[in-house]
């Protein structure tokens, strides 16, 4: 396959080519022994059948995924599987009609209308466990709808910013909005009030919906006034909010000293008194209309919006929550990662839900109070299914290993998500909280993929600890060096892993930006813009990645200018652009350093104006405030460093690398092609000390996570 080329500026040098080789260097890693599932697990299992690859082959796509549309109701069968005339704009099961709200509520009621569909718990552990019957949440669905719809005038096709904490208000209000055919926007609970307002602005929202307040480490924290700073942001940018719809955490009482403003802000707990027991008819969707959009991080500036479809989302987030996490009606399930995120929307809300599975939703910080916190929700509740991130992991044993010990719940399957989880940790998750007795599926995917991509099938493969696995049925990844050219499984060189094929999950676009959408995704890997065959048309992950000869790929991380931060995309230049808002910096540049718990955290390099006053440590704070209140507390930098003059290439670019070689206490390599590599000691002894370098992280540390910056 022909390699593109475009995207590289000429005037890129050697900076540019350092990044190339390292996402194509040899990976030298001790081969892990395998796992086998417990027969208690395969036994019970929805998928045990080895001719389901058969049945995904290649020669049966894509007539292969009616398996997973056929786990849903339609209102109307659609006729085409797969339309690709305007590639790479996929179009799934056209001329089908549905309702996602339908298929995660209404359809369950005959069966299952008094079983819980939601559990959750508070995180102030003497507050009762809340628990939502299907029934329960088919009422409040309806009155949410309504109101929606008739109070707030909302539409099929209009979009509504949902900035929330874990609350079972958050998955009420989005099925509120798939019922009507809304475009819902779920903003991250913890983003700040800016972060939220400039997704307002994208997404051209004219309703935002919040919280008063929420539990977060033991304090009740104002959540309201975050919906003035979204709202003003929004207006200072052209974009009116007519209504702010304020949930109370709780019903009796106000949780947030924050005025409510006289005309846009009403109580949704008042207003839906309104509403009680109107039933709102599901609105009949086309499969290819859009369901939400969830921002995500890029390798250019601006969170983009992934748009996700209504028929191809909901079929292939049901197909694999039901035979990757292995998920029946019967089960107790809880995923612990936040709604505001991907994983929440796929594997807490749609996919558990439209299975008719219990759904256990957490409010709070995992180790809050202690770190025995999960284990003794997971009792309580009788979960048997869970799901979460390497570094809920990582840090749940550091504070706690021997916590799950002390508590009786059974685990049949565990779910590992957001970045690469190191052998040591998969060991602990597999022995000391699965009790060698759970299967553990560690799933690789991406916000814009919907579902999961590449995982182990729980009771059909082993396990490997470090490795996502073999691409799940339907998927056919291929491994590209920088020219295009195929690595193949088993040479033990890493590359840029691709999907070779559409699949349902795949989102449609970037809202608002497809020229984007072509571009970041396709470009690099497409040799023909108007060929109208898939098979032109490989979809580029941003990661990288060795294929093993068994099959295995184990992810080496972003390639982009992404930090993965405890699981969570971290645009760069989102970060750099607002250190730039404070007056004193003339220069930004941010870094990855590894980080046993997190994984990644930034630390960031500033160079300031000249003739600037105030002092290192002055800037330095306002530069974590600025980063704080622009995205949030998630982004808050290890530390700032105030160096006399960033490493620059000739052509002027920052060398990220090298500073990134500096925080990480690593060799920083050859530099002589540098404007000023003078400056490089200075900093090396500024950050480590006047001493020898020091080499206390390997590059393989750095390299493992494929982390090029
Ligand atoms: C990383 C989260 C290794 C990867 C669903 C990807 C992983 C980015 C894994 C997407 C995994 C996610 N092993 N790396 N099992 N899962 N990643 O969009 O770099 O928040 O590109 O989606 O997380 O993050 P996002």
């Amino acid at each position: 396959m022909a390699h593109a080329g475009s995207e590289r500026e000429s005037g890129e040098t050697k900076d540019d080519e350092l990044r190339l080789s390292e996402a194509e260097i040899a990976v030298h890693w001790k081969e892990e022994e395998y796992f086998h599932p417990v027969p208690k697990f395969v036994g019970q299992a929805n998928l045990t059948d080895p001719a389901v690859m058969e049945r995904f082959s290649e020669k049966n796509f894509p007539e292969c995924f009616r398996e997973y549309a056929d786990l849903l109701t339609w209102d109307k069968y659609w006729t085409t599987t797969l339309d690709t005339s305007k590639a790479p704009f996929w179009k799934w099961f056209v001329g089908g009609r549905l309702n996602v709200s339908y298929n995660c509520v209404d359809r369950h009621l005959a069966k299952y209308g008094n079983k819980a569909a939601i559990v959750w718990a508070s995180e102030a552990e003497d507050e009762p466990i809340v628990s939502i019957t299907y029934q329960e949440l088919y009422v409040r669905v309806n009155e949410m709808a309504a109101l929606l719809r008739d109070f707030c005038g909302l539409k099929t096709g209009d979009r509504v910013t949902i900035h929330m904490p874990m609350v079972p208000e958050l998955p009420i209000t989005m099925l509120a909005c798939a019922r009507l055919g809304v475009i819902h926007s779920v903003v991250f609970g913890g983003f700040s009030g800016e972060a939220c307002g400039a997704r307002i602005v994208d997404s051209k929202s004219h309703v935002l919906v919040t919280m008063d307040g929420y539990y977060r480490s033991g304090k009740l924290l104002d959540h309201k006034v975050n919906a003035d700073i979204a709202v003003k942001k929004a207006e200072s940018e052209g974009q009116k909010v007519e209504k702010v719809l304020v949930w109370k955490r709780f019903h009796d009482k106000l949780s947030s000293p924050t005025p409510m403003v006289a005309g846009r802000d009403y109580f949704v707990n008042e207003e839906l008194k309104k509403f009680r027991g109107v039933l709102v008819a599901p609105i009949s969707m086309p499969a290819e209309a859009p369901l939400f959009l969830m921002y995500t991080s890029g390798s250019t500036g601006k969170p983009k919006g992934c748009q996700h479809s209504t028929g191809g989302y909901l079929a292939y987030v049901t197909g694999t929550s039901r035979w990757i996490q292995d998920i029946h009606p019967t089960d107790n399930y809880w995923c612990m990662a936040d709604i505001g995120w991907i994983t929440g929307h796929s594997y807490i809300v749609y996919g558990p839900l439209a299975l008719a599975a219990t759904s256990v939703m957490y409010e709070g910080v995992p180790t809050y109070p202690d770190a025995g916190r999960p284990w003794r929700i997971a009792e309580r509740l009788g979960v048997n299914i869970f799901h979460t991130s390497p570094t809920a992991i990582r840090m749940l044993r550091k504070l706690g290993p021997d916590e799950p010990k002390k508590y009786h719940y059974n685990f049949k399957s565990m779910t590992t998500v957001g970045e690469p989880i190191e052998p040591e940790a998969w060991l602990w998750y597999y022995h000391t909280v699965g009790r060698g007795q759970a299967a553990i599926t560690d799933t690789w995917w991406q916000t814009e993929n919907g579902g999961f991509l590449c995982s182990t099938k729980p009771a059909i493969d082993p396990m490997k600890p470090g490795s996502t696995g073999p691409p799940v049925p339907g998927i056919f990844p291929i491994v590209y060096d920088e020219h295009g050219k195929e690595i193949p499984a088993g040479s033990g060189k890493a590359g840029n892993i691709c999907i070779r094929n559409p699949w349902p999950g795949l989102f449609q676009t970037i809202w608002g930006d497809d020229e984007r959408f072509v571009k970041q995704y396709y470009a690099k890997y497409n040799s023909n813009k108007s060929s109208k065959d898939w098979r032109d048309w490989p979809y580029f992950a941003g990661d990288g990645a060795v294929w093993a000869k068994d099959g295995y790929i184990r992810i080496l991380g972003r390639v982009d200018d992404v930090i993965n931060v405890a699981g969570h995309r971290l645009g760069t230049k989102e970060l750099e652009s607002a250190c730039l808002t404070v007056s004193e910096v003339a220069e930004a540049a941010v870094v990855p350093i590894v980080d046993p718990e997190r994984g990644r955290v930034p630390e960031v390099y500033i160079a300031v104006k000249p003739g600037t006053k105030a002092s290192a440590e002055e800037v330095a704070a306002k530069v974590t405030l600025a980063i704080e209140t622009s995205i949030g507390k998630i982004a808050r930098p290890r530390a700032v460093r105030i160096v006399p003059d960033m490493p620059k290439t000739r052509s002027g670019k920052i060398m990220r690398r090298v500073l990134a070689s500096i925080s990480n206490h690593m060799d920083y390599g050859d530099i002589t092609t540098l404007s000023n590599p003078e400056v490089v000691e200075q900093i090396r002894v500024q950050v480590q000390g006047a001493g020898p370098v020091e080499k206390k992280v390997g590059p393989e540390d750095i390299r493992r996570f494929g982390e090029t910056t």
